[in-house]
């Protein structure tokens, strides 16, 4: 942890080790333990694309793929027959979240932070889609250093290795590189409106940094990459404790308590539901040859959060009422993709309909929610209503429960190539 210009207290660094020590021996626990998410049709977008010949496979490296985005993009390249290794380092990953793939023969899970430089013994690989990055605002606001570092040496430190393999580089950034925009629907062509010293800054910037750093390293060392702008995306596997509104409405109404909406809930996101987009990732890697600059990838349908509550509550059939609470810190008004870039590119565009999308993601949180003590879920709701806090509430918040960054070195936890 760091605060301003102060060294951190000792005690609570040494509390935070304590945590991060149980934490690990945890999360090996979790290797050996059966997979529990739900393996559903909407889910995988691997069935309307074909598996690929052993000529045609690929080594793929995803950084953060024990993720929400990550586990998903994992499954998918292995159901489409190519070879993974998913480097992660728990962070607000879960080794659970790929247990199924294991079996597989093709997947390796190796344990790394990509602020450090890349174990010398990985694989080769011919493909990285780096999405280490915890992407919640109550993630990456409780050590805002430590993300501003993913995103800046984590960054280099993947277009090195990417540069030493030769390898196809995809880069996860954000639609949060607009900032609160000043245009509607936001294009690739818009740069943004954002602050480069609030609370989300950390995120936002170092995106935008992140963002420069690939296209120019791509210039330099003549690496294809390519970036999507993702849009807010939902779906299982999102922790139901990590502040985003989706996971958050959804649990509060299966838990039948208020759901709280910031501001006055008119305030608009699009949301992509996670088959959809991983779909969007692929076309994007494996489209033509060159480099590409940023491409949009999110659902261009916009809704209120006033009415994403109305409709989980709905769906769920729940008693909660909506109840609203001020607007954080430069949280954007407005955000809608102008995806006709990937449209024209790509052919893509989301097929997912919210309510069909939100069924599935509230028949995981339902499952979840059944095989989870009660006290995770209180813990869960507690830290939501937290996650409007300011910055420095929740630097404090997350040291407590130890959830800054420490991983050194790295692990292969489970090698399952022969
Ligand atoms: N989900 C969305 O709506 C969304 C929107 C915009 C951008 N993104 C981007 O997509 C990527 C994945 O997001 P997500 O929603 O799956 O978030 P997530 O928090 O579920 O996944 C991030 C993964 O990265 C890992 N990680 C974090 N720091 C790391 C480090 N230093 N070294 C190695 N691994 C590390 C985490 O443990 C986790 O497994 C992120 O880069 C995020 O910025 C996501």
């Amino acid at each position: 942890m760091y605060h301003g210009d102060h060294w951190p207290d000792l005690r609570r660094e040494h509390r935070t080790r304590r945590t991060q020590k149980r934490q690990r021996r945890q999360r090996q626990r979790d290797v050996t333990k059966p997979f529990g998410g739900i393996v559903d049709t909407v889910t995988s977008s691997s069935s309307t694309q074909a598996r690929v010949t052993a000529r045609e496979r690929l080594s793929v490296l995803v950084t953060g793929g024990a993720g929400f985005l990550g586990s998903h993009l994992c499954e998918h390249l292995i159901e489409r027959g190519h070879r993974v290794i998913c480097l992660d380092n728990f962070h607000t990953g879960r080794a659970e979240n790929v247990r199924s793939l294991t079996g597989s023969g093709r997947f390796d899970l190796v344990e790394h932070d990509i602020v450090e430089p890349f174990p010398k013994e990985l694989p080769h690989f011919d493909h990285i889609y780096n999405l280490a990055c915890p992407a919640s605002p109550q993630h990456y606001q409780a050590d805002p250093v430590a993300t501003a570092l993913i995103c800046s040496q984590g960054v280099y430190n993947c277009l090195r290795a990417a540069e030493q393999h030769g390898a196809r580089v995809f880069h996860a950034s954000t639609s949060e590189i607009y900032g609160d925009p000043e245009i509607h629907p936001q294009t690739e062509g818009y740069h943004g409106n954002v602050n480069t010293v609030g609370p989300r800054s950390c995120y936002d910037e170092g995106k935008r940094f992140a963002e420069t750093l690939v296209t120019d390293f791509g210039r330099r060392a003549g690496l294809v990459t390519r970036m999507a702008r993702i849009f807010n995306t939902y779906g299982p596997r999102m922790q139901p404790d990590d502040g985003r509104v989706v996971s958050n409405f959804v649990v509060q109404a299966l838990l039948g308590k208020d759901i709280t909406v910031y501001g006055s809930g008119e305030q608009t996101r699009s949301f992509c539901f996670v088959s959809d987009l991983i779909d969007g990732f692929t076309r994007l890697m494996s489209n033509g040859d060159g480099s590409l600059g940023p491409v949009n990838l999110g659902n261009p349908i916009e809704t209120t959060v006033r009415a994403l509550a109305h409709i989980i509550i709905d769906i769920v059939g729940s008693r909660s009422k909506v109840v609203y609470q001020p607007l954080p810190i430069d949280d954007p008004r407005r955000r809608r993709p102008d995806i006709a870039q990937a449209r024209a590119a790509l052919g893509w565009s989301p097929k997912v309909e919210l309510a069909e999308g939100l069924r599935h993601t509230i028949r995981y949180f339902d499952d979840e929610l059944r095989r989870a003590p009660q006290s995770q879920f209180d813990a869960a709701h507690s830290a939501y209503r937290r996650s409007g806090a300011v910055a420095e509430d929740l630097a404090l918040a997350a040291a407590d429960q130890g959830s800054s960054y420490s991983s050194r070195g790295s692990r292969l936890l489970d090698r399952s190539l022969t």
